[in-house]
């Protein structure tokens, strides 16, 4: 299997990252340490998931390079507005505790009004969205290439689809990331990224909290598992970078940690079969906070 996948930019992307959404404090620092010592050299974080700071303290404890590291970071949906996402990008940059980062993807194809109560600044009541930066990402776009152009990113993309088509973009999106799971393996969008030159990033790829279990019970992914002396996230993890897209998985556990960086190519018969299984059953979204968020419209209705 490829360790890297190559950006329309010419950088290359290491495949398997640790994912560190909802990795507590106390713990996702051990966690990258883990992942580092393992040959991780890839991170996703986000401001959002409030652990940039011991993110980045285990990087630089680390003692790996921290230019032998993709690290990538999310701009918070409270930040859109031009004016907003130098000073959060910089939060993120000091939390982390580095200079640039390799990946700053929008996080949510959603806006949220300003000075709303909180961190999240939102107030329920389904109009704590602001409609027009929502509609046209343009202006939040064009404000992080400007980011690129100054060096303090060096590549931007976007996490879950948003319409950025009807502009005259200087820098395409370098990578989009999405939920990809065998529950929504979403084959037509993975097949339409490619055919797009757009690398795609597999988010909640075990299935998440919720269903991780489940997936790890699956007859197709034991019967796997067994016969190729792998374990069943191995399987799962390996199936995702075998349809091209890099994989993200979140563990704070040591040894799941060192077993999910172990992939391994599975025989076609074997990948076909897991993944007809996964595109022949009804697809469901393991995330989904437009509820959450009391949005008047469904976040991930194209
Ligand atoms: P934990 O972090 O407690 O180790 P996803 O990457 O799809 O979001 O899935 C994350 C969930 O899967 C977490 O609950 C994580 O638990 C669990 N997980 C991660 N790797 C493994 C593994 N190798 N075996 C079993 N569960 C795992």
């Amino acid at each position: 299997l490829p360790s890297h996948f190559d950006l329309p930019s010419g950088d290359k992307i290491p495949s398997v990252a640790l994912g560190v959404w909802k990795s507590k404090p106390g713990e996702v620092g051990a966690a990258v340490k883990t992942a580092l010592k393992t040959g991780y050299r890839h991170i996703d974080d986000a401001w959002i998931y409030r652990n940039e700071k011991e993110v980045g303290q285990a990087i630089r404890e680390s003692g790996v390079p921290r230019q032998d590291i993709w690290l990538t970071s999310k701009l918070w949906n409270s930040f859109h507005a031009p004016e907003d996402i130098e000073p959060a990008l910089d939060e993120s940059l000091n939390n982390l505790g580095t200079e640039y980062l390799d990946l700053y993807l929008i996080h949510w194809p959603i806006a949220f009004k300003k000075g709303g109560s909180g961190p999240i600044a939102f107030k329920k009541g389904g109009s704590g969205y602001d409609k027009e930066l929502t509609e046209n990402p343009y202006p939040t776009w064009q404000k992080l290439e400007e980011m690129v152009e100054r060096g303090k990113v060096r590549n931007i993309g976007l996490s879950k689809i948003q319409n950025l088509t009807a502009n005259p973009l200087k820098i395409k999106p370098a990578a989009l990331q999405v939920e990809l799971s065998y529950w929504n393996p979403q084959p037509d969008l993975v097949k339409w990224a490619k055919e797009n030159n757009l690398p795609v990033e597999a988010y909640s790829p075990l299935g998440g909290d919720k269903q991780v279990k489940e997936t790890l019970q699956l007859p197709v992914v034991k019967k796997i598992a067994n016969y190729l002396g792998m374990t069943r996230a191995q399987v799962i993890i390996s199936w995702h970078i075998q349809r091209g897209t890099i994989v993200l998985p979140k563990s704070v556990t040591p040894s799941r940690v060192v077993d999910n960086f172990q992939v391994a190519a599975l025989p076609d018969d074997l990948f076909t079969e897991l993944e007809e299984a996964a595109v022949s059953h009804k697809p469901f979204r393991t995330v989904n906070p437009s509820k959450d968020w009391d949005l008047d419209f469904d976040i991930f209705d194209d």
